[in-house]
């Protein structure tokens, strides 16, 4: 086995990006690296908010760019979200929206997601059921979500967006792609609700997480976030060309989809019957994993001495369970070898 750390804990992709990236870099000189951009000129943002909006058809001005998901989430509840303001919350979702939430004195109201079998799922009529109680003046949904791995149908969304038309509604996309990678169902949504946000970023699908870099498609009431958001000076001009050739390696991005998807089948197949163990399905790059409360330490203990660092969760409602971020084909192999073989080691485990 190898003696490097393998990390499977913080939802990044192990494949590390399409060639063309590197290229992109290689090529910037000193145009990306001494001067301002003068995109501005022509009354844009940049090639990359351009080419954002012509594949999602909207308006140039309705893309923001930012420094990844964390950055415009962060923006959009500061802009929003004043204090003593409600935000609506998935009970199981990740704890950055609960921090942006606090930086602003906003209270939080969680909506359940709920566990049906080996699979977790948004509670709808509980989520429209506190809109009406509580009228927030924001509310979060992650479709796929960290760290359930759930998504919410376009059915059901649209049913919720359409209960929700008086608020402000961020839809956290930073794991899509994985599972669907269709764009023209935003650009409906985009003409129907004026009042809603999608948030994408290159950090999981393409594999540019230390790049940071995301986007987000404002709806047309929502300008004051544009206004919040302006960057006079530019964005990072070594960033967005790296961005652009990622959009232009489908095929090398689908190729690791694929393996991604076989890999989560393979969990499922290895893991799914060992007692106690539930395999969730997911829908991101990363799996949620019940097992018994008893294994946590131990079991975290075993991997962690063998150089294998997974999420083990630590949440009121998730303390039993542990995220498995996949990595290559190679690493996902090693992690689920070493969980059988401590299973082996430990039978009455
Ligand atoms: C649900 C969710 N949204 C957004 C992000 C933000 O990622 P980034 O800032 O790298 O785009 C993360 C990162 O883990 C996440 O889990």
């Amino acid at each position: 086995m190898s003696t490097e750390t393998l990390y499977f804990d913080r939802n990044e992709n192990q494949y590390g990006p399409a060639p063309a990236c590197f290229d992109a870099l290689r090529n910037a000189g000193i145009a990306q690296m001494s001067f301002y951009s003068r995109d501005f000129m022509r009354n844009v943002k940049s090639p990359l908010s351009e080419r954002l909006a012509a594949d999602f058809g909207v308006e140039e001005k309705e893309i923001l760019l930012g420094y990844g998901g964390e950055d415009l989430l962060k923006q959009t509840v500061h802009c929003f979200l004043g204090a003593g303001e409600r935000i609506m919350i998935p009970s199981h979702s990740w704890w950055y929206y609960k921090t942006i939430a606090d930086e602003v004195d906003g209270i939080k109201v969680e909506y359940p997601i709920v566990e049906a079998g080996d699979v977790y799922a948004y509670d709808v009529p509980a989520m429209l059921r506190l809109y009406d109680e509580h009228r927030p003046a924001v509310v979060l949904i992650s479709s796929p979500n960290n760290p359930t791995g759930n998504v919410l149908s376009r059915e059901d969304l649209l049913h919720v967006l359409e209960h929700m038309k008086d608020t402000v509604v961020v839809l956290d996309q930073a794991y899509w792609s994985y599972a669907d990678q269709e764009n023209d169902f935003i650009g409906e949504l985009h003409a129907r609700f004026p009042n809603l946000l999608v948030i994408r970023t290159f950090s999981k699908y393409y594999s540019l997480a230390g790049v940071r870099i995301g986007f987000a498609v404002l709806g047309t009431k929502l300008g004051t976030l544009e206004r919040f958001s302006a960057r006079y000076l530019g964005y990072h001009r070594l960033s967005e060309p790296v961005a652009l050739a990622a959009l232009e390696s489908t095929e090398y991005y689908r190729g690791i989809a694929e393996k991604m998807e076989a890999d989560k089948e393979m969990f499922r197949a290895r893991l799914g019957d060992l007692p106690g163990f539930t395999v969730y399905r997911s829908w991101a790059n990363f799996i949620l994993v019940k097992i018994p409360e008893t294994l946590m330490a131990p079991l975290k203990e075993y991997l962690t001495s063998r150089g294998l660092v997974v999420k083990f969760m630590n949440e009121e409602l998730l303390h039993s369970h542990m995220r498995i971020t996949l990595g290559t084909q190679e690493m996902n192999r090693v992690l689920a070898d070493t969980i059988l073989a401590y299973m082996e080691e430990h039978p009455s485990a």
